[in-house]
């Protein structure tokens, strides 16, 4: 199990200027736009190959903008495009203010940003604040003597007298957090890949210089950040060591919990200074927010609202079994316990395995694809799609270990095989490479079911989960109940069916129902106990052909079929 999935143990000075509004700023009249946005999560690499090297590019994004309109996504949010060594995919940046070549250059981010803004399309983009790689010009000058200019921006310790590192932290990418740099005689200390050094956030030129890094792209035009790693930007400063919990993970570590290094008090302090940075752009904050309650990620919003506007609400997409009990208790917690803030719903990233591996025993089960997306972008708030989710594309996991590519595949082999499965290239025809690429290998193979699981074979047909996935997006903008409705679990007679409405003052209401089950169900409910009138169902969505209820007082749904009906009078 990864540390960095949900599955596993669990993971002052911004005088922003709030008089001048930058140039780029998004119109204010808008500025809500994210609490009931459908975001789209592109993993570069794997979305469209231009110039046929097997990589995906910002050309192959711009390329596929017309799709993502289609879709009738708000915005799309991409994992890391800037320069890095690539030995975390990205994720270790070496210059912050830049394009990755292998990617494109700053010219076809800039025409990606305009084609996108012509179709109403906002930008997100991944911003890396725990760590930078060992390659940033910030690194190589802190590592070189105890004396530099940058000697204190990451976390330097002197080692244990015997040599040993200077306490039991470990990577979440497995073995010990600290790696000994010679030239300082001293240990630095890495969340995640030793290619990853943490910055230190106790440094106030630290922060600065982060916050003038994020203004470079909020003056180009993004529509915010996702927050990478954002619950591990502090350790404990006395350097305790982590408490052992019993068994040991994928890596041969002894488990531990992380409660000296992940998610102190002082991440707020962070939080409310760069909703400083990115306020007077009109701009978001995503954070990557893996947290064990709603308690605790309703305290991300910031007693004042002040921090992020949509941390990940990780609790209700990573039940990973269908569930009707747990999910009408984390869908309640999402809806009602953090104080009428939106959470962002996700089901899948580029993390952890896709969702039917996780909700179908991994076969392809389109009518499983439709619950979840019912699921997903029936609640209210925001959602979260992993590109890909709309085809019901699945993983395809490395079947050796010299095919692997995500170094925790290598080091955690075979119980560990990395991330490459649920990361292989977007199916767009079925012809050669997927439509993906032209080259003769793509830098992850093609999941063989991309004949029939792709968009051009799913766009014409109208029971494809891509359709739904079309029909569900276009009844959120077009439904008051499902836009800004109050959400409801109904009182029911059936366990095997989770049902909820999304209800407005007016009284009108919105039924929403999913059988759980691979048996048809039939589900009675009571609506009057729920303060509404109507005697007909509506259907606005169904997975499944024909659904025509006879009356208000049940419905009848296939195996694991979903229902989405207004309630009429
Ligand atoms: C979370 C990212 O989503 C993941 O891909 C990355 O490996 C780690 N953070 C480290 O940046």
């Amino acid at each position: 199990m990864r540390c960095l999935r949900p599955l596993a143990s669990a993971s002052l000075l911004v005088a922003a200027s709030f008089f001048a509004r930058p140039a780029n700023a998004a119109p204010a009249t808008d500025r809500n736009w994210y609490r009931n946005a459908v975001i789209y999560e592109i993993y570069p690499r794997s979305f469209g190959d231009t110039d046929g090297n097997g990589i995906g590019d910002i050309n192959g994004i711009t390329k596929h903008l017309d799709y993502l309109k289609r879709l009738g996504v708000d915005a799309f949010w991409l994992t890391p495009i800037y320069p890095s060594p690539q030995v975390d995919f990205g994720y270790d940046i070496s210059n912050y203010e830049a394009i990755d070549p292998q990617y494109g250059t700053m010219a076809d981010f800039d025409r990606m940003m305009a084609e996108a803004k012509r179709r109403g399309l906002r930008v997100i983009m991944d911003m890396v604040l725990n760590h930078t790689s060992d390659q940033d010009p910030w690194f190589i000058e802190s590592q070189s003597s105890k004396t530099n200019s940058k000697a204190n921006w990451y976390i330097w310790h002197d080692g244990k007298p015997n040599g040993q590192p200077p306490n039991n932290w470990q990577s979440i990418f497995g073995h010990s957090a600290w790696t000994y740099v010679p030239a300082r005689k001293q240990w630095y200390y890495h969340a995640f890949y030793k290619q990853q050094p943490d910055l230190n956030w106790r440094n106030p030129e630290v922060r600065k210089a982060m916050y003038a890094q994020m203004r470079f792209w909020l003056d180009k035009g993004v529509a915010g950040f996702r927050l990478d790693a954002i619950t591990s930007l502090f350790e404990d400063i006395a350097l305790k060591d982590e408490p052992y919990l019993s068994g040991t993970n994928a890596y041969g570590d002894k488990n531990i919990s992380r409660i000296y290094t992940d998610n102190l008090p002082e991440v707020h302090e962070v939080l409310r200074e760069l909703r400083k940075v990115v306020e007077p752009y009109n701009a978001i904050l995503i954070g990557e927010t893996y947290l064990p309650n709603v308690q605790q990620l309703a305290k991300m919003y910031g007693k004042n609202n002040d921090e992020l506007q949509l941390p990940m609400d990780t609790q209700v997409g990573f039940i990973n079994k269908l569930s009707v009990a747990d999910f009408r208790a984390k869908l309640n917690d999402a809806e009602t316990k953090i104080n009428g803030q939106p959470p962002l719903l996700v089901f899948a990233n580029h993390d952890n395995p896709r969702v039917l591996n996780r909700y179908a025993d991994g076969k392809e089960d389109p009518e499983i694809s439709k619950l979840i997306a019912t699921i997903l972008l029936a609640p209210g708030g925001a959602a979260l799609i992993y590109y890909g989710q709309e085809l019901g594309m699945t993983d395809n996991p490395p079947k050796r270990i010299e095919d692997v590519q995500d170094p925790i595949g290598k080091l955690g082999w075979p119980k560990e095989k990395g991330r490459d499965e649920e990361r292989t290239p977007m199916q767009w025809t079925n012809s050669v490479d997927a439509g993906f690429s032209t080259a003769q290998r793509p830098w992850l193979p093609i999941n063989p079911n991309f004949k029939t699981i792709n968009v051009a074979a799913e766009e014409s047909q109208p029971g494809s989960v891509l359709n739904y996935f079309k029909k569900l997006i276009q009844l959120r903008k077009d439904s008051a109940q499902l836009r800004s409705g109050e959400f409801a679990l109904i009182a029911s007679d059936n366990n095997d069916v989770l049902s909820f409405l999304r209800k407005t003052a007016d009284g009108k209401a919105v039924l929403i129902a999913c059988n759980f089950t691979g048996r048809p169900q039939t589900l009675s409910f009571d609506l009057q106990s729920h303060g509404i009138q109507g005697k007909h169902l509506r259907t606005l969505a169904s997975s499944f052909p024909n659904a025509n209820p006879a009356d208000v007082s049940h419905v009848t749904l296939p195996a694991h079929g979903s229902y989405v009906a207004q309630i009429e009078p």
